[in-house]
């Protein structure tokens, strides 16, 4: 049984989570002031120190320093937390040595064990296992952070988590339906589990998702990083490409790629309206329009932050050449691009270029549209209008083979107590370069075992064994 002491100027706080620890097999123990937190760790050394930021008199920033200049301690796992996302505050708890920061309205029963085995031996064992600490102030450029902490997005004052949730099949449009109660507890479940980033779009069931996305998160505005997209319109007739769809009441629309800096404008008032609120924290263009140079597009994104009616801008789909031309004109905080253990096409140029400029990249269908689940087998079928009773990731011989590379990972997807999804997301969020993974979910049970990835942290022989069992699916789904 490991020990665990508590710091929390809060004696209910301290309580409740003593609770939670207590419950899943470790001792722990509170103090509520800095001061009684030193007179404690000169005594003794617990296993895990969590320490709350903001205290009166000694704060938790003085009580780490502390813990950090005594050789006794100086080792010891510490995770900071606070009531509210800050990123000053993680940034500054990081660099003096913290290895991890929580909100602490996102801890709960389901995951407090998850996250303590992350410092302490599992099963309540007193074997301690301490995950490296980085060193105060130190740069790290080429490492992934630690699973748990929030990602900075490109150059931009967003703070992103590891795993975003992707609200496109909450949408319904081109995933046969949806059901509203199930998708709202989805997005709901992922903030409870610390996810704070959505990312929708408008043509997500052409406004319905924007809306969803609203309704889930009415009083948690402030908690939560929203990104949406602009740029395919189904409601005019300029623009590229044409593409005939159906909208979700069945009625024929066409959709076109229009990324014309008058549309930009129409479109970004559209989505603060349905998203209810006065500022779009990422604001990225859907796809490459092929009839508006690039240059007077990221002009318009240009404006809308200026105006601050965005916070960072974002595009998404686009190839090496484009993302170089948009970032003579702004910078381009992040790139949203098709990345997954099946689909690797931007590790060629575009995820170098993006380390080289400094773009965060947010990987969407990270499962594999629920492939790499390892739920959808040869005799799954998909209901009218979903698209993927069409797609060739979805025919017989690619689940089959997909379901074959799955028992390679099984293994080590078991010696991280996790499911293959999360095994394939912590894989996608953990490759370098990559900020963070774009997961999809219907309901609250796929959201919570989704959030839960963020608790792996796989070693590099265990993402070479795992990228290794789909080489070559993925070679095949390439050509
Ligand atoms: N920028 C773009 O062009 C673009 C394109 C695609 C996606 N995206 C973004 O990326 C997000 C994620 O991509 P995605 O939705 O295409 O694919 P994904 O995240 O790879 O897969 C999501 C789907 O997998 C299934 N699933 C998810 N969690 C599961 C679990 N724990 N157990 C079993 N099944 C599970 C669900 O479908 P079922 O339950 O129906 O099987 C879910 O809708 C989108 O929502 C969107 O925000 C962007």
């Amino acid at each position: 049984m490991s020990i665990v002491l508590i710091v929390d100027d809060h004696a209910d706080i301290c309580k409740v989570l003593a609770r939670l620890i207590r419950a899943v097999g470790h001792q722990a123990e509170y103090r509520t002031s800095g001061e009684d937190a030193l007179t404690y760790l000169r005594e003794r050394v617990p296993d895990l120190l969590i320490l709350d930021v903001m205290m009166p008199g000694i704060d938790g920033f003085d009580v780490l320093k502390a813990v950090r200049q005594d050789a006794r301690t100086a080792a010891m796992p510490v995770v900071m937390f606070s009531a509210v996302e800050e990123p000053e505050f993680q940034e500054r708890a990081l660099s003096l040595g913290a290895n991890d920061y929580w909100i602490k309205g996102s801890v709960g029963l389901d995951d407090i064990g998850g996250r303590l085995n992350e410092y302490l031996g599992a099963n309540g064992s007193s074997a301690v296992r301490r995950p490296k600490r980085r060193p105060p102030g130190a740069a790290m450029p080429d490492a992934q952070p630690h699973a748990g902490e929030k990602r900075r997005l490109g150059s931009s004052d967003l703070y992103v988590s590891a795993v975003i949730f992707g609200a496109w099949a909450i949408g319904g449009w081109m995933w046969g339906g949806t059901d509203e109660r199930d998708s709202i507890d989805a997005i709901r479940a992922s903030i409870d589990h610390g996810v704070n980033t959505i990312d929708t779009a408008a043509i997500y069931g052409m406004g319905y998702s924007e809306e969803l996305v609203a309704k889930a998160i009415q009083g948690r505005r402030d908690h939560v990083v929203i990104a949406t997209k602009c740029g395919m319109r189904w409601d005019g007739d300029e623009g590229s490409d044409p593409w005939p769809q159906k909208d979700n009441a069945g009625r024929d629309v066409v959709i076109r790629k229009n990324a014309r800096p008058d549309s930009i404008f129409h479109e970004c008032e559209q989505s603060l309206k349905r998203l209810k609120t006065d500022v779009i924290d990422l604001y990225q263009i859907h796809w490459p329009d092929v009839s508006t140079p690039v240059e007077e597009s990221i002009g318009a994104m240009a404006k809308l932050k200026q105006q601050g009616k965005i916070r960072a801008i974002g595009v998404s789909n686009y190839d090496a050449e484009w993302i170089r031309r948009a970032s003579t004109v702004a910078p381009i905080d992040s790139l949203q691009p098709h990345y997954s253990l099946l689909t690797r096409k931007i590790e060629k140029q575009v995820l170098p270029l993006c380390r080289e400029l400094g773009v965060g990249v947010i990987a969407y269908s990270p499962l594999e549209r629920g492939l790499l689940t390892g739920k959808v087998t040869p005799d799954r079928v998909f209901p009218p209008g979903d698209h993927r009773a069409t797609n060739k990731y979805f025919t017989v011989d690619v689940r089959k083979r997909v379901l074959e590379a799955l028992e390679r990972v099984k293994p080590i997807a078991q010696a991280h107590d996790a499911t293959l999804g999360q095994v394939a997301i912590a894989w996608t969020f953990s490759e370098p370069g990559v900020t963070a993974a774009i997961v999809g979910a219907r309901d609250a049970k796929q959201a919570t075992e989704n959030a839960g990835a963020m608790r792996l942290t796989l070693s590099d022989d265990e993402r070479r064994a795992v990228r290794a069992a789909f080489d070559e699916v993925a070679g095949s789904l390439a050509e």
